[in-house]
């Protein structure tokens, strides 16, 4: 597929059919994640594979709790509307994690380490635009608890949970949304 029609085309699926997903492909995808930039090629995530049912089960219950606890918090109502269900049946979902040690030259700047996450987040956009290019439908997924995915996962102190990307062949026609012209987002200083 031609970059601009896959980053033109690529949109969030959060209904999936109930089919597999073949290794070679989830191999694929991973490959475009690690393709992606970091600074000093710290290469700082590492990815895992979540197809088993009871692990999936037991993600989707975290998240039910986080965003519950997101609902009383913020006082979102949309949040009440907006079904998780889905990470239940996702025949795959890949959680992609940070080494926060592995971040550049930020680790001696204000703020810290955050150069990790813009590099994982660059891993994961790779991953969106591969999936859509080998006709599945995936989502960007961040509304859980790091801290209870680690538990679930047995993930290493230094590695932070950064996304789940869900993967599945699309059970319907995903909405397109809108974006903001060009114009509205872009300063050209000639
Ligand atoms: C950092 C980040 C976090 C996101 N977290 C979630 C999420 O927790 N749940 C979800 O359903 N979608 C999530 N999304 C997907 C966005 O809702 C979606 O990309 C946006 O509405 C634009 O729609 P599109 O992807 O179909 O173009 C996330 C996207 C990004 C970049």
């Amino acid at each position: 597929m031609e970059l601009f029609t896959a980053i033109n085309m690529r949109q969030s699926c959060r209904d999936f059919l109930d089919e597999g997903i073949e290794k070679e492909d989830i191999e694929k995808i991973i490959q475009a994640g690690i393709m992606a930039p970091s600074p000093l090629n710290s290469q700082p995530w590492d990815f895992i594979v979540i197809t088993n049912k009871n692990v999936k089960e037991q993600i989707w219950h975290g998240v039910e709790k986080c965003k519950a606890n997101i609902a009383e918090t913020s006082g979102w109502k949309w949040l009440d509307k907006y079904s998780v269900k889905f990470l239940q049946t996702t025949p795959v979902i890949i959680v992609v994690t940070g080494d926060k040690t592995k971040s550049g030259a930020d680790v001696f700047q204000e703020g810290g380490p955050v150069a990790y996450q813009h590099a994982c987040a660059a891993a994961v956009q790779n991953m969106l635009l591969a999936s859509h290019s080998l006709n599945l439908g995936s989502v960007w997924f961040t509304l859980f608890d790091k801290k209870a995915v680690k538990e679930i996962l047995n993930i290493d102190d230094n590695k932070v949970p950064l996304a789940f990307v869900c993967l599945g062949k699309s059970a319907k026609e995903s909405v397109k949304t809108a974006r903001k012209p060009i114009t509205k987002k872009t300063l050209f200083i000639d």
